[in-house]
């Protein structure tokens, strides 16, 4: 295990934008749906002179604002310009968003990002008043979609067509003077070409600004729990997959004598490890049998798409090998690189065991998990046919009744949370009905 003993310091945008750049994937479709928001909302509150704070939170909640659409239908769906009908994903995501205080300030705006300016202008909206942040991630929302997939030159080109559409709506859709501020933007060439080449001009790219705010172990520990429950509540199969495995993770490591730094990092590991599945549609976790070749393939992709994504924050080295190297096998026979032995640390091979232990052991829809026999019957297969490593199932056999504790202990409180989420969402479509 590579030896970390200080304290991590990330700034908070990079996780955010690992979280929504892996979502965009999802579909080519979705572009650069989530990062472009993000750009238009700030773009917006600069253009009606907000203060650094409001410019900085409404970047943020652009990034995630639809963190609660789970499905790849979902997100499809909502890049038609006026399609608004009840949106639950509205409500999932701030109810997700709450979930981290200091991001909890962005769930009222996250909430209300598709209420129609002449429905909630001064209105209250399920008692609560919608506030201007709502507004502008609307319009920013709807701009995006009418952006589509066209690039730069196109764009410009099409610059009257996406005012027209935009003005037709003023007092509408939107309210009067969030047009008039994007009217004055939209006169730039140089909003449009910041949009189509993000972040290729530091004098453009307001996420310069936004790598002030930074987290530590403990804050990357609770953003990261966010993020496990917005990769496991897409599906039911596997509601509470991560918190289980970064539990049983965490445990293997204390038990390894590793440092607390070192344990934290392996929970976060674990938390993350399956964050490329959101690049995999939901529809596809939710088909457990009969999955054609394409679709088996699709799903193999999710711990390059974890890599991918971690490997930017560079103070998470030992914690992207570790979560995306969990399907790597000490045979080689894993995935996606065929790591060996010799490639695979003894954090990649608790991530592994943890991963292995987690899936037979927890109870899916449409099977109970495996009891304490026949869960280290298939761990010792594993083991003998050079695929796990032997030591960690040995520890993990002889702590067995700790580790399953802890296990079910974590993945507990997530159903707990997930049923309380979907009982909130559900609630609320009622109310719309
Ligand atoms: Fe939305
Ligand atoms: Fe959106
Ligand atoms: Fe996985
Ligand atoms: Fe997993």
């Amino acid at each position: 295990m590579a030896q970390q003993h200080d304290g991590l310091s990330v700034p908070l945008s990079d996780l955010i934008n690992c979280m929504s750049d892996t979502i965009d994937l999802v579909s080519p479709v979705l572009a650069d749906h989530h990062n472009r928001v993000g750009l238009v909302a700030h773009a917006l509150a600069c253009q009606l002179g907000l203060t650094e704070e409001e410019r900085i939170d409404l970047h943020f909640a652009g990034n995630l604002h639809d963190i609660g659409a789970l499905s790849l239908t979902d997100r499809v769906r909502l890049l038609s310009f006026e399609g608004c009908e009840p949106h639950q994903h509205a409500e999932t995501g701030a109810l997700l968003l709450e979930m981290f205080g200091p991001l909890a300030g962005l769930a009222e705006m996250v909430r209300f990002h598709h209420v129609m300016w002449a429905d909630g202008a001064g209105e209250v909206q399920q008692g609560k008043t919608v506030p201007l942040g709502s507004h502008i991630l609307h319009l920013a929302d709807r701009i995006s979609v009418l952006i589509g997939t066209m690039d730069g030159i196109n764009l410009l080109v099409r610059v009257p067509d996406i005012r027209a559409r935009i003005d037709k709506m003023s007092g509408v859709m939107f309210s009067p003077v969030l047009v008039e501020a994007f009217n004055e933007l939209s006169c730039r060439e140089s909003f449009w070409l910041g949009l189509a080449f993000p972040g290729r001009s530091p004098s453009f790219d307001p996420r310069a600004h936004l790598r002030s705010i930074r987290l530590d172990t403990d804050g990357i520990l609770g953003l990261s729990r966010m993020f496990a429950r917005i990769i496991d509540f897409r599906s039911r199969f596997t509601a509470t997959h991560s918190s289980g495995v970064a539990a049983g993770a965490e445990a293997l490591a204390r038990l390894s004598g590793r440092s607390t730094e070192e344990c934290a990092q392996m929970r976060i590991a674990g938390l993350l490890h399956d964050l490329g599945k959101l690049a995999v549609p939901a529809e596809l976790l939710e088909k457990p049998a009969d999955l054609t070749a394409e679709e088996r393939a699709l799903i193999r992709c999710h711990t390059y798409f974890t890599r991918r994504a971690l490997e930017n924050i560079r103070p998470f080295e030992a914690i992207t090998s570790w979560g995306a190297n969990h399907h790597e096998r000490i045979d080689g026979k894993g995935y996606p690189y065929h790591f060996g032995g010799d490639d695979l640390s003894d954090g990649s091979r608790i991530m592994a065991v943890s991963d292995v232990f987690t899936a037979i052991t927890e109870d899916r829809p449409y099977r109970a998990g495996m009891d304490r026999p026949s869960a280290l019957k298939v761990l010792y297969s594993m083991v003998s046919q050079s695929a796990l490593d032997p030591d960690m199932v040995d520890l993990l056999a002889s702590n067995y009744d700790e580790l399953n504790t802890v296990r079910v202990d974590a993945q507990r409180e997530a159903v707990m949370e997930y049923s309380e989420i979907s009982g909130k969402v559900a609630v609320m479509a009622a109310g719309h009905a």
